[in-house]
């Protein structure tokens, strides 16, 4: 964990006023595009962890996600932004540090019944995503085991959101 903090605090882009005034954007890119960054982020968020599947967010989720699923020996599901997947989909919209975002997965086409699930994204701002794909997750009948960000930013109460969305004793790694 501690070369993923370092890759992590060297690599990290900050932008001000992106993508609205007064927000600071952590852009992970850099990180993720290194060899030794990569591999080290995705080794600290998978360890430890028995899951039956990985569900990454939309969409630097998705890169970390995919990675992470193949280190566990686990499928990947994708968490998508409207309108990517076909029907029937399972939907949950929610508020974002800026503006709002629904997120959907297949509602028939995954057995996702009893399933422990890790839940992988990039950032953890307000906590509004993660705790929307854990709400889907459970619409779907699957137990999220827990979840497993880059970078969680202060002050924004996301690790209380997250706290109150998963199930008691769900692991959150950041
Ligand atoms: C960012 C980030 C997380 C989310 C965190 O994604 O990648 O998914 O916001 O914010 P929250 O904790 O306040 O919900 P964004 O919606 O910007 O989409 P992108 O990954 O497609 O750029
Ligand atoms: N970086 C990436 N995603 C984000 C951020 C950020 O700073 N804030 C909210 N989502």
């Amino acid at each position: 964990a501690q070369r993923a903090r370092d890759a992590i605090g060297a690599l990290t882009r900050s932008v001000a006023d992106f993508p609205t005034t007064g927000v600071i954007f952590r852009d992970l890119t850099p990180v993720l595009a290194d060899a030794e960054g990569f591999a080290a982020v995705v080794e600290a968020l998978s360890e430890g962890f028995e899951v039956d599947a990985v569900a990454g967010i939309d969409a630097r989720g998705f890169l970390l996600g995919g990675a992470i699923a193949h280190r566990l020996g686990v499928g990947v599901v994708a968490v998508r932004k409207t309108g990517k997947l076909p029907p029937p989909v399972l939907a949950c919209t929610y508020d974002l540090e800026y503006g709002t975002a629904t997120l959907e997965i297949p509602a028939s086409a995954l057995d996702l019944d009893g399933a422990r699930v890790l839940i992988i994204d990039d950032v953890l701002a307000t906590g509004g995503t993660i705790a929307a794909t854990a709400s889907l997750l459970a619409q779907a009948g699957a137990a999220v085991a827990g979840t497993a960000v880059v970078l969680e930013l202060d002050g924004l109460g996301g690790r209380a959101a997250v706290e109150s969305a998963l199930p008691e004793g769900a692991a959150i790694r950041a």
